[in-house]
């Protein structure tokens, strides 16, 4: 794509402890689309702790995790000389723009918004009344966000699939607001849908989510982290065997997260039979150790 002059915004919500699934997923292809997008455009990230409110009510945690992400970001190389980098709730601004855009916005946007409306059908199927539990910051989700891309005059906010109709949502808005003025007030943000992430799998071979409890912390210490990748689930095929190694779960979060020297040694020992699953942990170990120590110093 073509970034000349373009503003390019994306926000991230801080949701949970991060992990070396989140950085391989999520935190390396965003900070290396920033870098291409610096080179001849604008590149704007944000931390939406204010979005977050809606789910995390504990404002210690919120904190925590909001500070967690943004540590995150900055040592695993987002440069913030060349990428504007702030936290939602310092920019007061956008929250008056929220109300503003509220009187502008049709309630039934938000009727369609998805995320609405699974909470509602959630309800429904369980017998409960329409709108429990729901309250209005998750309602008016989309109005927040709208104010987060429309405030900075965005062409493309980069999202995953699940966010894109929060973005065409925010381009209605702006419709709206344009169409009342008979002329562009705001600009009309479109959406860049990031590839389907790696995924990288957790030490018990589902994905690696914090709520399977199978995670690698991204910061945890030394031995926090030698005692997961140490729990990582074997097979108890011989160590002669020889072994296919798209059959090992070893060697698949290897693929995700170790250099491509280290890989290629795995995959030969597997497949030659000899190198035992005790030997590729500690070479795993080296490597998460290798990307991770000086980051999280
Ligand atoms: N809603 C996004 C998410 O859950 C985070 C977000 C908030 C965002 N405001 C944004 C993303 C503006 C892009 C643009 O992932």
């Amino acid at each position: 794509m073509n970034y000349e002059n373009k503003t390019i915004l994306t926000g991230v919500k801080p949701t949970g402890t991060l992990h070396i699934g989140n950085y391989v997923g999520a935190i390396k292809p965003a900070i290396e689309f920033g870098h291409q997008v610096n080179q001849n455009g604008k590149h704007i990230m944000f931390v939406a702790d204010y979005h977050a409110i809606n789910a995390i009510k504990d404002a210690p945690l919120l904190r925590q995790l909001t500070k967690e992400i943004a540590c995150a970001y900055l040592a695993c190389g987002l440069n913030p000389e060349k990428s504007l980098f702030y936290k939602q709730s310092d920019v007061p601004e956008l929250f008056e723009m929220t109300t503003i855009l509220m009187a502008y916005t049709p309630k039934g946007f938000m009727n369609k918004a998805h995320a609405y409306k699974a909470a509602v059908d959630k309800n429904i199927a369980r017998g409960e009344p329409n709108d429990a539990g729901i309250n209005m910051g998750l309602y008016t989700y989309p109005v927040l966000m709208a104010s987060d891309i429309l405030s900075y005059d965005t062409d493309i906010v980069r999202v995953g699939k699940d966010q894109v109709q929060h973005v065409e949502i925010a381009a209605d808005i702006a419709g709206a607001i344009n169409a009342h003025y008979e002329k562009e007030v705001l600009k009309i943000p479109a959406s860049y849908l990031t590839e389907s992430a790696q995924v990288l799998p957790g030490i018990d071979g589902q994905k690696m989510s914090q709520s399977y409890h199978n995670v690698i912390p991204l910061f945890g210490s030394d031995s926090e982290i030698k005692k997961t990748v140490m729990s990582i689930k074997t097979d108890c095929q011989d160590i002669n065997d020889k072994k296919n190694p798209d059959d090992i779960l070893l060697y698949h979060i290897a693929r995700g997260i170790a250099p491509e020297s280290v890989v290629a040694e795995i995959k030969e020992g597997l497949e030659k039979g000899g190198m035992g699953y005790g030997t590729i942990k500690k070479m795993l170990l080296q490597a998460i150790l290798d990307e991770f120590s000086e980051k999280r110093e």
